[in-house]
């Protein structure tokens, strides 16, 4: 008989895969913060799909809407064609979330994924400014297609490219050299030296808390003078808000907090609502230089998103208690772990905005630790950074608080014995 393997995730799936590997456990149902395996143990979701799932697992809410338009036999795939369902979408962002914040932003349907929105982005400015190079920042991460890739900071996910990144410099983000050098010292020098090599830039590109990159915030002052020095050297700023964007930090855009408005916004993970794929390019009207059918794909049209998607931006985003409430869960897990830094000074700091914080290891191997107690416990959380030294929370906004002291709880009690 021949020895077949019965892990077939194993035998067949590609190496490439990951958080399986963390995570040895095989998911079959998912309510809230929570995921059940197939043999019934139940884990609390502390990674939320990488940020996917702001609203948490199965929302009812959407659901229920999904369902309905799923019966009522609702268009599924749409290419870009006009449906209802796109309409409604297009309806309730402008109302919800552009009108309330005076954005006058042209909306565009990349493929849905994150890294779409991000070559969306960049194509569009490269095509408006007629410039090949772009800025981005130490630690940054926007996705592993060729373009996104070649604005990431991460050498193991460059080196996959197999080919040389190109037409990208990459500047120090906030605080990469502990606040010892004025911010944009060595940017705004190298703009305007003639003999500094550096190409005229189409774009910079920006995450306002960096989540794959260690939990990094940018102070708001910070992205006030970046926004200040891109329009004073007429370069467009691409906010890139596809795991920060949604209520990650509190506002339904990362960057309201410090009140710029980008010209060029990237949006996907929770945007589609349920989990869905879907994505967004938002620009400003002058910006929409793209002929007809330019920049395609053809899964631009997921109605079933757009469904979970307007769902969630009426239920959510009608008034200001998700915001509020995702500053005071936020609060809880920053008070949490600041507990744990006094108690293992030296060892453990903490940092985030929002609903993204990080308990950062100085021994960056702890951090990995952390996370599988973590997992034996029946926590699921995932470390970030550039030698994954931080444990990097993105719960659901949706959580409660008594499930944030239960994973709380579970995380003091590993740093504990990894600390100690
Ligand atoms: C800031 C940012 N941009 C882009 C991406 C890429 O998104 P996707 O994996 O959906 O392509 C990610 C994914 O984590 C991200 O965090």
């Amino acid at each position: 008989m021949t020895n077949i393997d019965t892990n077939i995730f194993e035998s067949l799936e590609s190496e490439v895969r990951s958080y399986s590997r963390g995570w040895p456990a095989v998911f079959e149902s998912a309510s809230g913060s929570w995921i059940r395996d197939e043999n019934g143990r139940d884990y609390l979701d502390f990674f939320a799909g990488a940020g996917s799932l702001n609203y948490g697992h199965n929302n009812p809410v959407l659901k229920s809407a999904l369902v309905d338009y799923i019966v009522g036999d609702g268009i599924t795939h749409g290419l870009d064609m006009s449906t209802v369902a796109k309409r409604d979408l297009l309806e309730t962002f402008q109302d919800k979330i552009l009108k309330p914040r005076g954005l006058d932003y042209k909306v565009q349907f990349p493929g849905p994924t994150g890294t779409n929105t991000v070559e969306a982005a960049l194509k569009l400015a490269r095509k408006v400014t007629g410039r090949s190079s772009i800025i981005n920042f130490t630690n940054a991460f926007h996705g592993m297609t060729l373009g996104a890739l070649s604005v990431t900071g991460n050498s193991m996910k460059r080196a996959g490219a197999g080919i040389p990144l190109v037409h990208a410099t990459p500047m120090p983000f906030d605080n990469y050299f502990d606040g010892v050098t004025e911010d944009f010292h060595w940017f705004s020098r190298v703009l305007d030296d003639s003999g500094s090599g550096l190409n005229r830039p189409a774009a910079v590109i920006v995450e306002t808390v960096q989540g794959e990159g260690g939990v990094n915030v940018a102070r708001p002052e910070w992205l006030r003078a970046l926004a200040d020095l891109c329009a004073e050297r007429d370069i467009l700023l691409i906010v890139d808000d596809v795991q920060m964007g949604c209520g990650r930090t509190g506002p339904f855009f990362s960057f309201e907090i410090a009140g710029i408005t980008p010209d060029i916004v990237c949006l996907s993970k929770s945007i589609g609502g349920y989990g869905l794929p879907m994505a967004l390019t938002l620009f400003k009207r002058e910006l929409d230089v793209w002929g007809p059918g330019e920049h395609n794909g053809t899964f631009r049209g997921n109605n079933p998103s757009f469904v979970t998607s307007k769902v969630a931006l009426d239920h959510y985003w009608s008034d200001d208690t998700l915001h509020k409430s995702t500053l005071a869960k936020g609060e809880k897990i920053h008070q949490a772990f600041t507990e744990l830094a006094n108690q293992f000074e030296g060892s453990v700091s903490t940092r985030g905005r929002g609903l993204v914080q990080g308990l950062v290891f100085d021994e960056p191997e702890r951090a990995g630790k952390v996370c599988a107690l973590a997992f034996d416990e029946g926590l699921l959380a995932e470390t970030s950074g550039p030698s994954d030294e931080v444990v990097k929370l993105l719960p659901a906004l949706t959580i409660t608080d008594e499930e944030l002291d239960h994973g709380l709880a579970i995380l003091a009690d590993a740093t504990g014995k990894v600390c100690s």
